[in-house]
C-alpha cells in the first residue's frame, strides 16, 4: 500500500493546543503528517516564520511521523511538491465552516486528486484560535492551557513589558518631528 501523505497548512502564529490537538489526531490517521507553514510576506505576524518552525518542531518531535515545513505559492502545489494527497484542516464551529468549504472548493477545483479532510479538535478548544490568543496575550490577559507551555514563555518574552518598551521608544523616535536648527 502507498503511504498516504497529509498536509496540515497554516499561519500557526502562534501554534496553539487546538492546533497540537489536530496535529495529533491527524498523526493517528496518515502515514506522514507535514505540518506546512505559509511564508506570508503580507502579513506582519506576531512570531517570525523560523520562530514557529522552531516551536511547531520541538513540540512534534516525539511523533515518528509528522514533519514541519513551510510554503510559499498555493498550497496545491506545495502539496503536489511533497507528494500529499490530502490536506487536513481543523473545523471549530460552524463559522469556520463557510470559508473551510470555500477553500476545500477552490482547492479541489485546482487539484482535484488532493482530498481536504476536516478534523474537529477536542471541544475545549472550539473558541480557539491564534487571533485570540494573541489579542489576550498582547493585552495581558492569562493564555494558560490554551497553548503549549513553551509558546506560553515565548509570548512572554515577545511581550515582556522590558521588551515592549524598547519597542515603545523606538516608535517614539521614529516619530519625533525633527529640531529645527537655530540660525
Ligand atoms: O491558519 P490559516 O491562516 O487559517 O491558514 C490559511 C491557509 C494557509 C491554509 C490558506 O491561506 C492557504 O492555503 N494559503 C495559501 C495560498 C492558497 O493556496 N490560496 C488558495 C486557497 S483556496
Amino acid at each position: 500500500m502507498p503511504k498516504v501523505i497529509a498536509i496540515y497548512p497554516g499561519s500557526f502564529d502562534p501554534p496553539t493546543n487546538g492546533h497540537l490537538d489536530l496535529i495529533e489526531r491527524g498523526s493517528n490517521i496518515f502515514d506522514e503528517l507535514v505540518v506546512a507553514i505559509l511564508r506570508n510576506a503580507d502579513k506582519a505576524p506576531l512570531f517570525s516564520v523560523n520562530e514557529r518552525v522552531g516551536m511547531l518542531k520541538s513540540l512534534t518531535s516525539h511523533y515518528g511521523n509528522v514533519r514541519v515545513d513551510t510554503f510559499d505559492g498555493l498550497t496545491v502545489d506545495y502539496a503536489a511538491r511533497v507528494g500529499a494527497s490530502s490536506l487536513l484542516r481543523g473545523i471549530r464551529a460552524l463559522s469556520d465552516y463557510e470559508y473551510e468549504l470555500q477553500m476545500a472548493l477552490m482547492n479541489r477545483k485546482l487539484r482535484p486528486e488532493l482530498e481536504t479532510v476536516f478534523m474537529m479538535p477536542a471541544e475545549k478548544y472550539s473558541y480557539l484560535s491564534s487571533r485570540l490568543v494573541r489579542e489576550v496575550a498582547q493585552l495581558g490577559g492569562s493564555v494558560k492551557g490554551l497553548v503549549p507551555e513553551l509558546v506560553e514563555e515565548n509570548l512572554r518574552g515577545k511581550l515582556d513589558p522590558a521588551y515592549r518598551l524598547g519597542e515603545f521608544r523606538e516608535a517614539v523616535e521614529k516619530k519625533k518631528p525633527r529640531t529645527r536648527k537655530r540660525a
